[in-house]
C-alpha cells in the first residue's frame, strides 16, 4: 500500500466517522489519500477532520476548488477509488450515471477499480431499488462490499452496518493487485493440530498459523478463490477467505480431502501433530499417580495422502527442520510426492511464533530459490511469487 494513490469518497451517512479512521489507517500504511466529502456528509463529519488525517486539501464541491476541473484531475491521479460510507442515493446516483456534485462526477469519469461500501437502514437496504442498482454495480465491475448485521443507528439490529476496517482495506488491497489468481483455487492448512489427552488437555505445538494465515490473505489478494483449513489459533482468518475451522490432525485430514482435492493450488503449512493419545480418557486424568504411561499413536498425513490423490494441482508441503534440512525437505518433497517444499530452518526457536522467518523453496532434483528472510507477509508473496513462476 504503499504509495497508493487512493481516492476516498465520503457519504452523508452516520458511517462517515468510521471513513475518518479508515483514513487514518490507510494513510499509516504510507497510502497518499484524496478525500471528496459530499455536501451531506460534511454534516456529519468535517473536511478539517480529513485534511488533518491527510495532510492535504480534502474536496467538498466542484465550484469551490481554485481550479476549474478537480474531478478529472482526482480520478487520473488516483489508482482505486473508494465510497465509504455510500448512501442508498448514492449507490442509485451510481447505478444511474447522475454526476450532480463533486464526488457522482469524479466516480462517473473513473476508469480505475471502485470499491463500494453500502451502509443503511435495513429497510432501506433491503429495498428492491436499492438490492437492483447494487447488482448493477456489481455487474459492472465495482467491488462491492456488503455491509454487516448489527447495531443500526437507529437502535436496532438489522443489517445496514458499515463492513469492518479490515474487510474495506482488503477490498483496497485487492483492487490495488494484478490479478494473477484470477479463476484459481487454492487451499491451504494452516495452525497447530491438538490431540486430546483427556477432555481438558491436549498435545499440541507452537505453531500460530500465522505464515498459513499470510498465504492466504495474499492468494485472496491476488484474485484466487482460497480455503483455508485453520487449526485451533488465536489469528483471525483473513476477510474474503472460506475458512474451515478444525481441531484434531485427523478433523483436518477430513476437511482437506472434502475441500482441497480439486484446488488448482494446495500449500500445507500446517504443523500437524505427529502422535496422538492412542485412547483419550473420556474424564479429566486425577493427578493421584507420580508419572504415567501413555501410548502415542500415528496421526494421518494430511499431505502425503492429498498429494497420493492429486489431480492436475501443484501441491507444496512445508518442511521444518533442524538438521541438514535441505537435504531432509528434498527427500520428504519425494517420499510424499509433492511438486516443491518450502524449507524453514528451526533451529534455536526459530520460525514458530515470531515474526520474521527464512525460507528456501525446493523443487524436482535441484530447484531452489531462497526467499531470503523476512516478515511473514512478506514472504508469502515470495512464495506465491515462485509457485506461479513454476506453474507456467
Ligand atoms: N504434514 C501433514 N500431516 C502430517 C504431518 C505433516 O499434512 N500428519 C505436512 C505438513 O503440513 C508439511 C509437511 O507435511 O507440509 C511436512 O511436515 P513435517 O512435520 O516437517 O514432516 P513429517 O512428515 O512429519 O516428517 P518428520 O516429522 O519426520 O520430519
Amino acid at each position: 500500500m504503499k504509495g497508493a494513490r487512493i481516492l476516498l469518497g465520503v457519504g452523508g451517512g452516520i458511517a462517515a466517522y468510521k471513513a475518518a479512521a479508515l483514513t487514518s489507517t490507510l494513510v499509516q500504511r504510507g497510502a497518499v489519500v484524496d478525500v471528496i466529502l459530499t455536501a451531506e456528509a460534511e454534516r456529519f463529519i468535517s473536511p478539517l477532520t480529513f485534511s488533518s488525517l491527510t495532510a492535504r486539501p480534502v474536496y467538498t464541491s466542484l465550484w469551490d476548488a481554485p481550479e476549474r476541473i478537480p474531478h478529472i484531475r482526482l480520478v487520473r491521479e488516483a489508482q482505486v477509488a473508494l465510497v465509504v460510507p455510500a448512501t442508498a442515493n448514492l449507490v442509485a446516483k451510481l447505478a444511474l450515471g447522475l454526476a450532480d456534485d463533486l464526488l457522482t462526477t469524479a466516480l462517473l469519469a473513473a476508469r480505475i477499480p471502485l470499491v463500494v461500501a453500502p451502509a443503511m437502514n435495513e429497510a432501506m437496504y433491503e429495498n428492491a431499488a436499492t438490492q437492483e442498482h447494487l447488482a448493477t454495480l456489481r455487474a459492472r465491475g465495482f467491488a462491492i462490499v456488503d455491509p454487516e448485521r448489527g447495531y443500526l443507528a437507529e437502535g436496532e439490529s438489522g443489517i445496514g452496518r458499515l463492513a469492518p476496517e479490515e474487510r474495506l482495506i482488503a477490498a483496497v488491497e485487492r483492487a490495488l493487485t494484478p490479478q494473477t489468481l484470477a479463476g484459481t483455487r487454492v487451499a491451504i492448512t494452516a495452525g497447530p493440530t491438538r490431540e486430546a489427552f483427556d477432555p481438558v488437555r491436549f498435545v499440541s505445538n507452537a505453531s500460530t498459523g500465522a505464515t498459513g494465515v499470510a498465504l492466504a490473505r495474499e492468494a485472496a489478494k491476488r484474485g484466487a478463490a482460497v480455503t483455508l483449513i485453520l487449526g485451533p489459533t488465536l489469528l483471525a482468518p483473513p476477510s474474503g477467505v472460506s475458512t474451515v475451522h478444525v481441531a484434531t490432525a485427523q478433523e483436518m485430514h477430513d476437511a482437506v480431502l472434502a475441500n482441497a482435492a480439486g484446488a488448482d493450488i494446495v500449500i500445507a503449512s500446517a504443523a500437524v501433530v505427529d502422535w496422538r493419545p492412542g485412547t483419550p480418557s473420556p474424564q479429566k486424568q486425577k493427578k493421584g499417580e507420580r508419572s504415567i504411561d501413555v501410548r502415542l499413536e500415528a496421526t494421518p498425513d494430511v499431505l502425503a495422502e492429498l498429494a497420493a490423490r492429486k489431480g492436475k494441482g501443484f501441491v507444496v508441503g512445508f518442511a521444518a527442520e533442524t538438521d541438514d534440512h535441505e537435504r531432509s525437505a528434498r527427500e520428504k518433497m519425494q517420499r510424499k510426492h509433492l511438486d516443491a517444499i518450502a524449507v524453514n530452518d528451526v533451529r534455536d526457536g526459530r520460525g514458530f511464533g515470531t515474526g520474521e522467518n527464512a525460507l528456501v523453496l525446493l523443487w524436482g532434483e535441484s530447484g531452489r530459490k531462497d526467499l531470503g528472510v523476512a516478515s511473514k507477509e512478506t514472504l508469502a508473496a515470495r512464495l506465491l511469487d515462485a509457485i506461479e513462476e513454476l506453474r507456467k
